[in-house]
Parts: structure tokens; sequence; C-alpha cells
């Protein structure tokens, strides 16, 4: 029989929530008078994302891009689909990613590759979360929330096999017993 995993708590959400509010006035700095284009990545980045931009009182706008790679898997695929691209003209725009969690980094390489080519005025990257130790290829990440162990993390937007996202707080599964 399946066993539901442990779910232990790595951030609250009050420490979410102030990592948050420091990346917005560190992109309030940089983009309060550039109308930026914000990019979220679906779907893990959808709760980060629309609470990062209540703190952001300047003129911007906001798209999502979906893209797929884990499936059921707690590793990445390598294999990275674009589920959904963006329709917005991003042409001498400044555009900022953002994303909820950068592991291998596979995922946010294809999606800066896919947008380069559009010819953005700049083009950065904001994660919420930084699995570094993980990372298989340099990507340069220019804000960043907080580093993060090597653990499965699910809450706060990041799920397991589609549960788990509803989670007010950043979660890691306890590891499964052989
Ligand atoms: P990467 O391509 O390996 O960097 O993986 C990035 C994507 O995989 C993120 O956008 C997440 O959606 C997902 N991901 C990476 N690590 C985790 C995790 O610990 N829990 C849930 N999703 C994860
Ligand atoms: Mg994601």
């Amino acid at each position: 029989m399946n066993k539901s995993p442990q779910v232990n708590v790595l951030y609250t959400r009050e420490q979410i929530e102030a990592t948050v509010q420091r990346l917005a006035d560190e992109i309030t700095h940089d983009y309060s008078k550039k109308k930026p284009i914000l990019i979220g990545i679906l779907k893990g980045s959808f709760m980060f994302l629309a609470d990062l931009v209540r703190y952001l009182d300047f003129p911007l706008e906001i798209e999502f891009i979906r893209i797929a790679s884990y499936g059921k898997n707690k590793k990445t695929s390598g294999k990275i689909t674009a589920v959904q691209g963006i329709r917005t003209e991003i042409k001498n725009r400044h555009v900022l990613v953002v994303e909820d969690i950068i592991d291998s980094g596979l995922s946010v390489n294809y999606v800066l590759e896919a947008l380069r080519r559009k010819k953005p005025a700049s083009l950065k990257v904001c994660c919420l979360l930084d699995k570094m130790s993980r990372r298989e290829i340099t990507v340069p990440i220019d804000y960043v929330g907080s580093p993060v162990p090597d653990k499965f993390l699910v809450g706060y937007g990041l799920d397991w096999a589609e549960q788990y996202r509803n989670l007010p707080d950043l979660c890691y599964l306890e590891d499964e017993k052989p």
C-alpha cells in the first residue's frame, strides 16, 4: 500500500514573506522606471509571482510561460517541453523571468534561450529558491531568494505529482525508507 510521505516545514510562510519583500525591494530599485514584463514559469511560480507583484508599486506587465519536465519523478527528465508560450511582443522590453526554484538549471536555461531570440532590451532572472548543489548548467540568476538543501520540496506552489501546491509553507518530503 502507498503511504503518504511525511511533510516537514523548511521555511514558514512568514519567512517566505520576508524573502519575497526583500526581493521586491531589489526589483523595485532596478525596475521602477522600466515598465518591465515579468514572465512567470508555470506552474510552480504562480504563488510566488502573485505575492511578489503585490509589493511592486510601479507599472509592469505579467505574462506566463508553461513548460514541463518532471512528470511524476522527483528528478528532472532533462527533457523540457514548452506547453504554452507568450504572445506579447517582448522586443526592446525589459524582461524579468520569475521562477520558483532552480535545480539543474535546464528549465530556466531553456526559457532564457527562447526569450533571448526575441531580442528583449534586457533579460534577467529572479528565483525564490536556489538548489545550487544540483546545478548541471551555469545559469545567471540576478535575484535569489533563499538557498535550499538537496531535498524534494513542496508547497508554496511547488508540487509532487501535482499535489501539495496549495501548502502555504515551504516543506520537504521525508525520504521514503527502502
Ligand atoms: P531544473 O530544470 O532542474 O532547474 O528544475 C526546475 C523546475 O523543476 C522548477 O521550475 C520546479 O518546477 C521543478 N523543481 C525543481 N526542484 C523541485 C523540488 O524540489 N520540488 C518541486 N519541484 C521542483
Ligand atoms: Mg517551476
